[in-house]
């Protein structure tokens, strides 16, 4: 058992690093929220960064690097460092929910996940502006806050409220996610796109939405997100059932009662397009 090779004094101390990481990150998104005065493009127009990205992400960093200085880290906006020295990995979106914090629309997060050996361990994902903090390592059980959460019980898709993202690149792609939304809004109570998908797995989580699927997606977005689902009692994997890659581009997460018939879904419009 991965934990087992661990102490678990080892994963307690990098839980609590994990907190105080996130602490430092809502501190600048707290700053800077409704005051920004650099808001950019990347690569592809739409998909913004602006200096709460960058400045939680340099606080971030330093308190890490300070503390765990022979760690991997791979970061949204600075890409990986010392990520192959090292057999933990820090995979880490200092503003995951740009384009909504940019437009003071109050649903975005810092994420925080902590890999041994590719499988996260420990996982924090916290939104300032609720004052909710999601968070857990493996073994140890999901919390918002000091509550113990769980997923929910719900065992059909037409009693479902699911969530899912757009890639940046939708546009220029077939690859768009057009058809998934069509297909599971039909068959669902409903598909929202809240834009942070962090939140989105916190929210399988907590049981708040019962499943959660993108493509497109990176791994700092989903990976402390990955280990509050499964800690909460609900599954991940890929779309037709089989393990998750972090780095594949594409999730599904759910209560776990709800999967195997979205994850059928998915891959139905898969093979359409
Ligand atoms: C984005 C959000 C969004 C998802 C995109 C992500 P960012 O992250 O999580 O919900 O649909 O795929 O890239 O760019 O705001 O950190």
């Amino acid at each position: 058992m991965l934990a087992g090779q661990l102490s678990s004094e080892s994963i307690q101390r990098y839980y609590r690093l994990a907190l105080a990481l996130a602490d430092e990150g809502g501190q600048v998104l707290t700053h800077f929220w409704g005051n920004l005065s650099d808001v950019r493009d990347k690569q592809i127009a739409g998909d913004l960064v602006t200096e709460a990205d960058k400045e939680s992400e340099k606080k971030i960093l330093a308190f890490l690097r300070k503390e765990e200085p022979s760690h991997g880290i791979l970061a949204e906006e600075s890409g990986a460092h010392k990520s192959h020295e090292s057999e933990f990995l820090w995979v880490i979106d200092p503003l995951d929910g740009t384009v909504n914090y940019a437009h003071q629309f109050p649903f975005f997060a810092v994420s925080i996940g902590l890999l041994y050996q590719g499988t996260p361990i420990v996982g924090v994902v916290y939104n300032p502006i609720h004052q909710e903090k999601f968070h857990g390592f493996l073994g140890g059980g999901a919390y918002l806050n000091n509550h113990k959460i769980f997923v929910s019980k719900v065992n059909s898709l037409n009693k479902s409220l699911l969530t899912t993202g757009f890639p940046y690149d939708r546009r220029e792609t077939k690859e768009n996610n057009y058809a998934e939304f069509c297909r599971l809004t039909d068959l669902t109570l409903g598909v929202r796109r809240p834009g942070a998908a962090a939140l989105d797995l916190a929210y399988v989580a907590c049981g708040r939405c019962d499943g959660y699927w993108e493509r497109g997606i990176h791994p700092w977005d989903i990976a402390a997100g990955v280990l509050l689902v499964k800690e909460a009692g609900g599954k991940v994997s890929a779309y037709d059932g089989g393990d998750l890659d972090l780095f594949s581009g594409k999730i599904l997460a759910t209560n776990g009662l709800i999967h195997d018939k979205l994850g059928k879904e998915l891959m139905a419009c898969t093979s359409i397009i």
